[in-house]
């Protein structure tokens, strides 16, 4: 059984990312804000928005961001929200928002909310017959000149299903469309530059492969779009001047500044910048490569266990995860169960099983694992 200390057994940065060093990262930062925030002087403000903007600037380096365009916000949804309350009146009316079946839950349940009353159609491009993910050929097949806006999902939480975004975007510039990225599930392990191809918006959490902490969302909106929104939650910190208290001339910020509303809520972000640190020292190519190598010896495993494979083959279009089908929702529930009890972290959703090895993920674990799973599956067919 592996030691819970050493994280060797640990799968799931699809849910909660994990580096060497974490706790102790996390904990210097909280104990640092709870030092600078109880501290009798003056100082708080200047140490509590020195440290959001640490954490703006690392995400800025992330996805190749200009200095103005990347902000913070609390989840993925909130940040698709605010985007789309800012756009311009009637922008959407009478038009087409088109998102894959495979999405993230909660932006469809979003965007579902917001059709009727921005008067727009919300077109979900399905999941062909038999299919694990929606193709980009499919999508671009539904992404005609009435869609005012689409998003795409860089990698699927459900599939693992990565997308090129190259044809994507190219297309989605020929239909004139507003084109957003969610890459919640690619950040901190694929690279991605917002500039490459350009996209309009981006949209991220930092508790995954980044290894940060929930609530540390991020929007990033291409620099010449910013002016045209009005964020409908403005407040004094949307202004350049967030001093500037005359009621008569409030003024948005020039920048993306003009999305921070009120007091900014930092503490999320100031807790994920040790993550994002460690991030920026780290050898990416190399810990992808080692990713998928840990990814290709899992495969192999579950292909000599006839476990049928539910993301894509090929390295090229997969994110860090890979999903296995098993029998049923019961059978992947009760095999989360064993391989819990040996010091093996995973989890299911219904009937899949969803393994994502990153940095303190053992290689040698990837054995362990599999020789619960097939004892595991012979007591079943016993
Ligand atoms: C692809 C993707 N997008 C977004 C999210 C999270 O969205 P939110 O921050 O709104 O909870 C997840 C979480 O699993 C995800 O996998």
């Amino acid at each position: 059984m592996l030691s819970n200390t050493n994280h060797g057994g640990y799968f799931l940065y699809h849910s909660i990312g994990m580096y060497p060093g974490k706790e102790e990262g996390l904990s210097a930062a909280m104990a640092e804000y709870a030092a600078a925030w109880s501290a009798p002087n003056d100082g708080q403000w200047g140490y509590v928005l020195g440290r959001r903007q640490e954490f703006i600037d690392l995400w800025r380096h992330e996805i190749n961001a200009p200095e103005g365009t990347l902000t913070t916000c609390e989840s993925v949804t909130d940040g698709l929200h605010r985007l789309i309350r800012a756009l311009p009146e009637g922008m959407l009316r009478d038009k087409r928002v088109l998102v894959a079946a495979d999405c993230f839950p909660s932006l469809h349940f979003l965007l579902a909310g917001l059709a009727p009353k921005l008067g727009f159609t919300l077109h979900t491009v399905p999941l062909s017959e038999g299919k694990a993910w929606v193709e980009a050929e499919d999508f671009i097949a539904h992404w005609g000149r009435d869609v005012a806006l689409a998003l795409i999902t860089l990698v699927t939480s459900t599939a693992s299903a990565r997308v090129d975004l190259a044809p994507l975007v190219a297309h989605g510039r020929e239909m004139g469309s507003l084109i957003g990225v969610d890459i919640t599930q690619a950040a901190g392990l694929l690279p991605f530059d917002a500039q490459e191809p350009k996209v309009d918006f981006v949209l991220s959490t930092s508790l995954k492969w980044i290894c940060g902490t929930s609530g540390a969302g991020i929007l990033y909106i291409d620099a010449p779009l910013i002016p045209s929104l009005n964020p409908e939650g403005r407040g004094w910190f949307s202004q350049d001047n967030p001093f500037s208290w005359d009621l008569d001339a409030f003024d948005y910020a020039p920048d993306i500044r003009r999305f921070d509303g009120g007091t900014p809520s930092a503490l999320a972000a100031l807790a994920s910048v040790p993550a994002l640190k460690w991030q920026a020292t780290q050898d990416r190519p190399q810990m992808l490569d080692r990713n998928r190598q840990m990814v290709e010896r899992i495969i192999a495993r579950a292909d000599a266990l006839d476990l049928p494979l539910h993301s894509p083959r090929d390295a090229g279009a997969r994110g860090g995860t890979v999903i296995l089908r098993l029998a049923d929702a019961e059978q992947a529930a009760a095999m989360v169960t064993a391989l819990g009890a040996e010091g093996f972290s995973v989890d299911c959703r219904s009937a899949l099983l969803r393994l994502s090895p990153g940095v303190v993920t053992r290689v040698d674990a990837i054995e362990g694992l599999f020789d619960v799973m097939a004892a595991q599956l012979k007591r079943r067919v016993a």
